[in-house]
């Protein structure tokens, strides 16, 4: 449903065509009635800036950014919020009425919010929590479990000046290990997540023995394409907690989509399988 006052909303990506959020929005668009649609907007690096200025131009809402406009869309703002600026990136942006543009950071929170729906007796306070990887998502999520009083964060990368940097920016009660040293990171954690591109289809598997993972801790992959990933089929088979990636995406979407659209999402079990249908 959309008529010539409807609101818009989109995703700015290069390239844009495999993301699954014109499907997630379009879905709770459908689901409340709104006059409004989330449109897909390929957008080349070197354009990111001009195009993000259009915006409010166009009568744009907000958009969301992915890959690899994140932590340039930090930059061109003229606002960002705490939590956006601690993790160095904005995937949420708010068109205000004034036409100003305004970077949020959703990631670290839809992360958490699928461990609390997935695990809702695990706590983030509970023990050392392992990443595997220091990428992007890595650094939204070290700011979340921060945030959420966890005591101690292994940071295990390939490139462990990479990891140190991660550690160094946010500051925290951090430890660095390389990436030969994985196994040993694992002992007394309360949660393992693995946050690089290994196990995503069409990339390498992940190579970890969990044999030093205690039995009770909380197995996550954030790597969504395969739902089950090796890592998360081989946790289960050992009688770990574990919880797919698909619900960080699907939880990060939900403030944008209450900023644009003044409705507050649900994430349901019949959502998960529109998208993953898509
Ligand atoms: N579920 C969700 O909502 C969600 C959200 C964001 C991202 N993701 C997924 O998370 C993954 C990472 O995203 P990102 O944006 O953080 O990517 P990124 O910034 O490119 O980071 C990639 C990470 O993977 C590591 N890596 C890549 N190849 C490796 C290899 N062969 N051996 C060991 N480590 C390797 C990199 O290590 P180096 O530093 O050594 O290169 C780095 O730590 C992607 O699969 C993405 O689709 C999912």
């Amino acid at each position: 449903m959309l008529s010539s006052r409807g609101r818009i909303a989109g995703v700015m990506g290069w390239p844009v065509a495999h993301s699954r959020s014109p499907r997630l929005h379009g879905y709770w668009l459908r689901l409340h009635g709104i006059d409004g649609a989330y449109v897909p907007l390929p957008v080349r690096p070197e354009h990111f800036t001009a195009a993000l200025r259009a915006l409010p131009l166009l009568g744009f809402a907000g958009v969301n950014v992915t890959v690899p406009h994140k932590e340039a869309a930090l930059g061109a703002v003229d606002r960002s919020d705490p939590t956006s600026r601690r993790i160095g990136a904005v995937n949420t942006i708010v068109v205000a009425a004034d036409g100003t543009l305004e970077g949020r950071n959703s990631d670290g929170f839809g992360f958490l919010e699928n461990l609390r729906a997935g695990a809702p007796d695990w706590s983030p306070t509970a023990g050392p929590a392992v990443l595997l990887g220091a990428g992007g998502a890595a650094r939204a999520i070290a700011v979340a479990l921060l945030d959420a009083g966890t005591p101690e964060i292994r940071l295990v990368n390939r490139t462990v000046g990479r990891a140190e940097r991660l550690g160094a920016d946010i500051g925290g009660p951090f430890r660095v290990f390389g990436w030969a040293d994985r196994a040993r990171a694992l002992a007394e954690a309360s949660l393992l997540v693995n946050t690089t591109t290994l196990g995503m289809s069409g990339q390498p598997a992940l190579d970890l023995a969990l044999d030093s993972l205690p039995r009770t801790a909380l197995v996550n992959d954030i790597v969504y394409s395969p739902l089950e990933t090796p890592l998360l089929a081989t946790a289960r088979a050992r009688g770990h907690r574990v919880v797919d990636g698909l619900g960080m995406l699907l939880h990060q979407a939900r403030p944008g989509f209450a900023a644009w659209f003044g409705v507050e999402p649900a994430v349901t079990q019949e959502l998960r399988r529109f998208v993953l249908e898509g």
